[in-house]
Order: structure tokens, then C-alpha cells, then sequence
């Protein structure tokens, strides 16, 4: 077993670094407080490489594993989960998903622009009454012979205003249950089709998550993903490899509030000396990166199981399930280490608190990563 990154993979953290650094966190804050998308910083992002990663280049995309996906998505979150969770989506949800499952001409008309970044996905399967229990789907696609017509309302949809293609999981066959599902490519433009409310959020307050409504939409048969009854399978396999892609933001997110207070007890002076030389701050810092490191593990064999073509629906809950606990616990610590500076928005760490909690929700809350954690546990 060997646990050093290649000379690729140490290629790519340190880009990820480096634009997260140098072009993310200047306006992070602004952004957060304005609620404003990163166009720009997704635009390069996409020039970068970094929003079609695992991608074969044929379709425009970089060509990389999922070990070098989860390390830029780390570096990336440390410092914006906004800007992470658009590259999450686009990355995992629909490219992978259309890659693996598509047809050759759905992956020329909407991988391509996709995975170049010319375009961004959005992956629209939670609704005002489906979250967890996914196979309660209330919007309807009727086959009308050429095309499915569809009916209903998406919510929380992550890129919401700013994708141009959304994945849309709709019932076509209520009797069917989860075999009556199918997965659609709906395009942005298409008559009944409306962007709804945009929601005004606790955290990742960058990201744009909006209300999806569909009248009467008429989508293409050839835009339907897989064969009839497919999409509740489709939906299930792509939130396993979207999950490794979370359970990596969670982790940038613990491991940049790790940063950020290490910094700054090395600087900040309490009773004599800089704060790091009082156990107390030198005992969080040492459980904090314990902690880190031990999720760290979990996300990185996950993505190693999916490169070697294993199942990853456990590892993949496991790390998710793991990483956002880290997260969530470990940045309440950073906040804590920085005491009345940790509570104001200049010195980052409350915002990474606050952006740690979706971590815990979407891609399937905690609950669901221990439904399906559980069943592997006992059919083991
Ligand atoms: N791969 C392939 N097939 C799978 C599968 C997987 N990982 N998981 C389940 N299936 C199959 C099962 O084998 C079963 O098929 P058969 O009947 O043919 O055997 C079928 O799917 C139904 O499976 P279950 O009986 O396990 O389904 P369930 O209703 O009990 O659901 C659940 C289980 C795990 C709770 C599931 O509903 C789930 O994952 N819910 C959470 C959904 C979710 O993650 N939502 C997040 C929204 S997306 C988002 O957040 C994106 C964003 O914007 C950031």
C-alpha cells in the first residue's frame, strides 16, 4: 500500500492551490455577503480544465482519474465551497452521468460544451415532497410518442440559474414505483420551462439554488438517459460518485479552517506568548487534524475504488457520512480557536462553519449515507 500522490496528482492539488488561493479568495467574502455566482471564476475554471476533469478528452474533457478530481475539489473548498459545489455538480453529477449512461449523440450535443466549461449542468431530482425518499417522485413525464411531456416542480437546485442543461429524474409510470422512473436532458430555453424562487441560504451563499418549474415542457425521446425505467438506477449511481465529490468539499472545508487556525495561533498572543504554545490550542489543533486526516483516508479510497472500477456505494457513503461530520465539528473548533475574530466575516472561518452544515444535507443527508451504509453492512 502506498500513500504518496504521483508527480500528477501533485500537479493538480497544487493548481487547484493556486487558483483557489490567488483568484477565489480575494472576493470570497463579497460574494458571500452579495449572494453573487462566480461566473467569472467558474469561466476559468472550466478553461483550467476543472469542470470536465474526469472527462475523456474525445468529449472535450481532461481525461483525469477521480483521485485527481477530489484533491483540486479539496483545495477548492478550503477556501470557496460556492465555487465548489457548481464545479461538484457539473463534474459529477452530469458529466460523469452522461458519459457513463448517454448515448453517443447526447454526449456530442451536451457533454462536450460541458465539459469544457462552456456550459454548466444542473441535476434536478429533490422536490417540495421527494428528499430522502427519492422514489416519490411527483412530476410526471407522459409519453406522447416523439417526446415525453413534463409537468412539475424541482427544488433546491444547485447552478439553478446559471446551467444551461439540467438532468431531470420524473415518473413516467406511476404503477411502475422506482421502475417507472427516467432521467431527462432538459435544456434551458425550452417553451415551459421556468426558473423559479432563488433561496436565500444559511451558507455556500455563492451558489445559486433555485425552484425549477416545468409546464407542459415537451422533451425530445432522444433525451431520455438509458433504457425506459432506467432513472431511478441512473439517479442512484451518479449521487454515489457525486457523494465522493462532496465528502471532498466537506474535507477542503475542515482542512481550510485547520489552516486558517493554525495561522492564526502562531500570530495571535494571549497571556504572554502566541496562542499555540497554550495546550489548549495545541491539544484542538492536534484532535482537528486527526480528525481531518482520518476523513482524508475515507475520501481518498473511495475515489481509489471508483478508479479501479470497484463498487463505490459504500465508500462513498462512508466518506460523505465521515467528511461532513469533520467538517462541521472541526469548524466550529476554528471558530472557536479564534474566538471573538473567529465570530466577524473578515477572517473566513465563520463562513467555512456555515458552509460545512450543507455538507451534512445534500447528495443524501447523514441519515441516508447510514441507509445505505447499513443495508451493505448487513448483506455483507
Ligand atoms: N446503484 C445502482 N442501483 C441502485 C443503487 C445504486 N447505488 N442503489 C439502489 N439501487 C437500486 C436497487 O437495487 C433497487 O433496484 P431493484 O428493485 O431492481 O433491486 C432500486 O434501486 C431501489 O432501491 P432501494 O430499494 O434501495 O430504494 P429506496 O427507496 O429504499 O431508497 C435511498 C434508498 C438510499 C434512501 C435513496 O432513496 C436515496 O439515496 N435517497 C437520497 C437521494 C439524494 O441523495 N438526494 C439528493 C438530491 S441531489 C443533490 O443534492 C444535488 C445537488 O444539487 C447538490
Amino acid at each position: 500500500m502506498n500513500f504518496d500522490l504521483s508527480e500528477e496528482h501533485l500537479a493538480v492539488k497544487e493548481a487547484a492551490r493556486d487558483f483557489a488561493q490567488n483568484v477565489l479568495k480575494p472576493g470570497v467574502i463579497d460574494r458571500d455577503n452579495k449572494q453573487e455566482f462566480p461566473a467569472a471564476q467558474i469561466k476559468e475554471l472550466g478553461e483550467l480544465g476543472f469542470m470536465g476533469m474526469m472527462v475523456s478528452p474525445e468529449y472535450g474533457g481532461s481525461g483525469m482519474d477521480t483521485m485527481s478530481y477530489v484533491l483540486a475539489m479539496e483545495e477548492i473548498s478550503k477556501v470557496d465551497a460556492s465555487t465548489s459545489v457548481c464545479m461538484s455538480v457539473n463534474n459529477s453529477l452530469v458529466c460523469w452521468g452522461i458519459e457513463k449512461f448517454g448515448t453517443e449523440a447526447q454526449k456530442q450535443k451536451f457533454l462536450v460544451p460541458l465539459a469544457s466549461g462552456q456550459k454548466i449542468g444542473a441535476f434536478c431530482l429533490s422536490e417540495p415532497e421527494a428528499g430522502s425518499d427519492a422514489t416519490s417522485q411527483k412530476t410526471t413525464a407522459i409519453d406522447q410518442g416523439d417526446h415525453y411531456l413534463l409537468n412539475g416542480t424541482k427544488n433546491w437546485i444547485t447552478n439553478g440559474s446559471s446551467a444551461s442543461t439540467y438532468i431531470v429524474i420524473a415518473q413516467t409510470n406511476v404503477e411502475a414505483g422506482h421502475k417507472g422512473i427516467n432521467a431527462f436532458i432538459v435544456e434551458r430555453g425550452m417553451d415551459g420551462f421556468i426558473v423559479g424562487a432563488k433561496e436565500d441560504k444559511l451558507g455556500i451563499r455563492g451558489s445559486d439554488t433555485h425552484t425549477l418549474l416545468f409546464n407542459d415542457v415537451k422533451v425530445p425521446k432522444e433525451n431520455r438517459i438509458g433504457e425506459n425505467g432506467f432513472g431511478f438506477k441512473f439517479a442512484m449511481k451518479v449521487l454515489s460518485g457525486g457523494r465522493i465529490g462532496i465528502a471532498a468539499q466537506a474535507l477542503g472545508i475542515a482542512a481550510g479552517g485547520l489552516e486558517l487556525a493554525t495561522e492564526y495561533s502562531k500570530q495571535r498572543k494571549a497571556f504572554g506568548k502566541e496562542i499555540y504554545k497554550h495546550q489548549a490550542i495545541a491539544f484542538k489543533l492536534a484532535d482537528m487534524a486527526t480528525e481531518i486526516e482520518a476523513a482524508r483516508l475515507l475520501v481518498y479510497k473511495s475515489a481509489c475504488d471508483k478508479d479501479q472500477g470497484k463498487n463505490f456505494d459504500q465508500s462513498s457513503a462512508m466518506a460523505k457520512l465521515y467528511a461532513s461530520k469533520v467538517a462541521m465539528e472541526q469548524t466550529i473548533e476554528a471558530v472557536q480557536i479564534h474566538g471573538g475574530y473567529g465570530f466577524v466575516k473578515e477572517y473566513h472561518v465563520e463562513r467555512l462553519m456555515r458552509d460545512a452544515k450543507i455538507t451534512q444535507i445534500y447528495e443524501g443527508t447523514s441519515e441516508v449515507q447510514k441507509i445505505v451504509i447499513s443495508r451493505g453492512v448487513l448483506n455483507a
